[in-house]
């Protein structure tokens, strides 16, 4: 809150406290000894504890909307007792729900909007009552218009002094704050008045002891939708705890690359084209989306392993001697290792592993062939192999898109798979040079693709938490959203 809003909201609490505190006096004045008298104290005594119990079940969620059933005992206030007792049960039931409040302020600003609505809920029940002579002790038309008058005006003062309080605290346009709390205004509107009604014509009927018997199952239904708010809670918090762990994830493993990046430029580059190739060979293959989301992020992440390859052999211009291939041949397993241990890459894993393994047998790490090689691994491997071919490398220069064609469909069948190499070309057709030479997209494009689509991989846990909320929603049978707060 800036000082001005401060001042110009301190201002508003302070008149409408005032307000209340007038009307309250005027009331009683008018009203003597009646105001409180006979049977009536012994029932405004038993509402401020239904409102109190209410407020004690009261449930927030969705950050703004608070399911209680308090709004009945004001109601009931409103109707039967006279605008004096349905201020005291109003600010019982708001002082109650406010004491949390880390601002007097805004604990008073919301008190005050339970009472301030009921008087007015119950002045207008009042002269209504004057003018169609409406009996408390039978259930008449005028007596279900009376009370739906009441509640509705109950329900507008309410949120017309929300929306300004919060244009006055805060300086959102009130006009903004009512389109957006329209939606749980009808729904409150409508089950105060629904079920509103039904308790006052329960209480002419039969009185307060009848009130109290109805209220015991809705207490309960309100405690079991409590427990189903806190569960939906307690998932939600595991979600958030979920994307953080698998950002914490990818978010190490593209340090890594990047790491590797600064040894040696090329590999920064390569993996990102090899991705998006990936990517774009496992959706035209018509692979699930869950097994092109793991092919993607393989081939991002493919050759992690050569963090531990030493800057020579990496930059070396000349041929490889044998101890140098054999730092070289180590890279799949260490990068399939370090991914083995983040649960969120375990499938992503094995696809490294195998990514320089060839169907004859002639590839390493293993000498894996055919049937041994993951397919995903055998699509990276001619994704992999016909980006480096058309890389400029210190030992050689780049082959055209064409020339590594033509090397990977003579070596189709043989060290790579026909249908992927043939899949791959069939990509490479119609695509512009950019995405030929893969200089279309960078690492940390296709990163940020790797991350949303690790992002989704946390759903089952949505889905849990989406199934708590439905189970909450539709576990609310008497429920009543109650008095908008600041
Ligand atoms: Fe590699």
């Amino acid at each position: 809150m800036t000082p001005e809003h401060q001042r110009r909201f301190t201002a508003f609490v302070a008149a409408e406290v005032a307000v209340c505190a007038a009307a309250l006096v005027l009331v009683l004045l008018r009203e003597g000894s009646d105001a409180f008298a006979g049977t009536r104290l012994v029932d405004l005594l038993v509402l401020c504890i239904l409102a109190i119990i209410a407020e004690v079940l009261a449930v927030e969620f969705a950050d703004r909307v608070t399911v209680t059933a308090a709004n009945l005992p004001i109601l009931l206030a409103m109707v039967f007792l006279g605008p004096a007792p349905a201020m005291i049960v109003a600010a019982v039931a708001g002082l109650w729900a406010c004491w949390r409040e880390s601002s007097v302020q805004i604990a008073a600003f919301n008190a005050a909007n339970y009472v301030f609505p009921a008087l007015l809920g119950a002045l207008a029940f009042q002269s209504l009552q004057t003018s169609l002579a409406i009996p408390l002790d039978r259930v008449t038309p005028q007596l279900l218009l009376g009370g739906a008058v009441a509640a509705v005006v109950y329900e507008f003062t309410n949120l017309g002094a929300a929306g300004v309080g919060v244009y006055l605290a805060y300086g959102r346009q009130p006009r903004v704050y009512w389109r957006d709390e329209l939606g749980p205004f009808l729904r409150s509107l409508a089950l105060l008045t629904g079920v509103g009604l039904m308790v006052a014509a329960l209480y002419a009927l039969a009185g307060i002891v009848a009130v109290v018997v109805l209220f015991l199952p809705l207490f309960a239904s309100q405690y079991t939708f409590q427990l189903l708010v806190r569960e939906k809670q307690h998932l939600g918090r595991q979600k958030r705890l979920t994307e953080q762990y698998l950002e914490m994830n990818i978010g190490l493993a593209a340090a890594m690359i990047v790491l590797l990046d600064s040894k040696d430029h090329y590999t920064a580059r390569h993996c990102a084209a090899v991705a998006m190739y990936c990517r774009d060979m496992g959706t035209a293959l018509g692979l699930p989306e869950a097994q092109v989301e793991a092919l993607h992020l393989a081939g991002l992440l493919h050759d992690l392993g050569k963090v531990g390859t030493p800057d020579a052999v990496l930059g070396k211009e000349g041929r490889l001697d044998e101890v140098e291939w054999e730092s070289i041949h180590e890279h799949p397993m260490k990068g399939a290792e370090v991914l083995s241990h983040l649960v969120a890459y375990r499938d992503v894993a094995d696809i490294v592993q195998y990514h320089h393994e060839r169907l004859d047998g002639s590839g390493y790490p293993l000498g894996a062939r055919g049937g041994e090689i993951p397919e995903s691994a055998k699509i990276l491997a001619v994704a992999d192999s016909y980006h480096a071919m058309t890389s400029d490398r210190p030992y050689r220069h780049a082959m055209s898109s064409f020339e590594a064609l033509k090397v990977l469909r003579y070596n189709a069948g043989k060290t790579y798979e026909a249908l992927y190499v043939e899949t791959l070309a069939q990509i490479l057709r119609d695509k512009d040079l950019a995405y030929r030479d893969g200089t279309s997209t960078d690492f940390m494009d296709e990163y940020e693709r790797g991350r949303v689509s690790l992002r989704l991989r946390g759903a089952v846990f949505e889905a849990a938490a989406e199934a708590a909320a439905d189970a909450a929603d539709g576990g609310a049978p008497a429920a009543v959203t109650g008095t908008r707060s600041v």
